[in-house]
């Protein structure tokens, strides 16, 4: 079989690498892909990038590609599953409606009040100064979120209400026409990611990032930080309600509306003290770095699951995990998440640290066969061990030996796992 996988980040290198090591896969292109996919043997990068669905689309033609697989929300947004599936080329990912449960704040928390899948209270406003005024009526603290896509980047928690109008101000003006100001929730979070071909479900295994940029979940909030796999809290019980709450309720609506849903499904959930779940977003894609600490515990071939998922046959798949633990830690450019330096020459960088180790790269490019850091995240390193805590001195003895002016790291990665280890 022959497997176009479209992105160019950590996510996309994870995902390229483990199809790869799937026995009916033959040929693999990533577009455009980055410096990790093109030292990996067996995979080819394609010099087209993520959001030209023409030229995608010819490409697969041409190469008569079998899959494709969709990483990022981006192509997603652009509409290629609707016009790979016009030009019956098979595609794993969500129609470009299906997807506004992601790229629309909006629409999904819409959504999610009609269907009655619990989320936070919210208004919507596309108006600052009735935003505003919300603001002056509802106790604080309040979380500003920019409709549209924003990489992670377009929400604010707002503890007071000064930083609340300065939200709205800011949001208001930057390119996006409206805003969702929601009740801020208490709890601990958790990535709930699914593969669906619209019907069946397979539940992944369950993950936590970081989205904050400082240790101690301080610091404005980034794409993530790092990532571990499992969240040993979420035993069966509240994996089938979070099923029978949000992801099976979200799946019937969707196919309710004629906008039935293939592709990974993301849930980042708010679970509280009490075990109440409340959806904080959908992403219509596997999260980043989420999946560079899920798939390294995948044992089950991966390829065959997209495929099932894709011709509507996921009904009695299984998913095997490794029993160890993974932790992902992102190792990011000076700046981020504002602007940041590139072009810094990254020494040191290995393909595979040890067999429990491996380097995802995310933001980096190859020049005159030198690795050169090309984004705000840079790198991510994977590693896997019978505790959170093995795993992360893992993977922090790899991040402290690749090298680059400014890099910068959390070291505290699944830190409510270590304390109750
Ligand atoms: P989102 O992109 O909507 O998931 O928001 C990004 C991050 O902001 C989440 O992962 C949470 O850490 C935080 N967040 C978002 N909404 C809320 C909320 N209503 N209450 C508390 N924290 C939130
Ligand atoms: N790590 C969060 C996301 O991928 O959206």
């Amino acid at each position: 079989m022959r497997v176009l996988i479209i992105g160019q980040g950590g996510r996309e290198h994870a995902l390229a690498w483990k199809i790869k090591q799937s026995p009916d896969v033959s040929q693999i292109f990533v577009a455009p892909g980055n410096a990790g996919t093109a030292l990996e043997p067996g995979i080819t990068n394609v010099n087209i990038a993520a959001t030209d669905v023409p030229a995608l689309l010819d490409f697969a033609r041409i190469e008569k590609i079998d899959l494709t697989i969709v990483g990022p929300e981006a192509p997603l947004a652009e509409g290629i599953v609707d016009a790979f599936q016009a030009a019956h080329f098979p595609i794993f990912g969500p129609t470009q409606k299906a997807a506004q449960l992601e790229t629309s704040k909006v629409f999904s928390k819409t959504f999610m009040a009609k269907h009655g899948i619990p989320t936070a209270a919210f208004a919507t406003f596309e108006d600052k100064v009735l935003a505003k005024k919300y603001i002056n009526d509802h106790p604080l603290p309040l979380v500003v979120k920019a409709s549209g896509l924003m990489a992670g980047k377009g929400v604010i928690i707002c503890e007071n209400k000064e930083e609340a109008l300065a939200a709205i101000e800011t949001l208001l003006s930057d390119h996006q026409s409206e805003i969702v100001i929601e009740s801020f929730l208490e709890g601990e979070e958790v990535s709930f990611i699914v593969m669906t071909d619209g019907i069946h479900i397979v539940p992944l295994a369950t993950s936590q990032d970081h989205k904050r940029r400082d240790e101690g979940d301080l610091g404005p909030n980034t794409g993530g930080m790092g990532a571990y796999s499992p969240v040993a809290w979420v035993d069966s019980t509240l994996e089938e309600k979070i099923l029978n709450t949000v992801i099976q309720p979200t799946l019937k609506a969707l196919a309710k509306e004629n906008t039935p849903y293939c592709g990974f499904l993301y849930a980042g959930l708010m679970i509280s003290p009490k075990g109440d779940i409340h959806v904080l977003e959908f992403n219509c894609r596997l999260g980043d770095p989420e999946t560079q600490a899920l798939i390294p515990r995948l044992k089950t071939d991966l390829f065959a699951l997209c495929w099932a998922a894709t011709h509507s046959q996921l009904q009695n798949k299984c998913v095997e995990w490794d029993d160890r633990v993974a932790v992902s830690v992102v190792l990011c450019a000076a700046g981020y998440p504002g602007p940041v330096q590139t072009g810094d020459a990254i020494h040191h960088y290995k393909m595979d640290g040890d067999t429990a180790v491996k380097f995802f790269v995310s933001g980096a490019k190859s020049q005159n066969q030198q690795l050169m850091t090309a984004g705000g995240r840079v790198l991510c390193i994977s590693a896997l061990g019978q505790t959170v805590h093995e795993a992360r001195e893992k993977a922090l003895y790899w991040a402290e030996q690749v090298t680059w002016p400014g890099k910068f790291y959390r070291k505290d990665i699944g830190w409510r796992a270590v304390k109750r280890e």
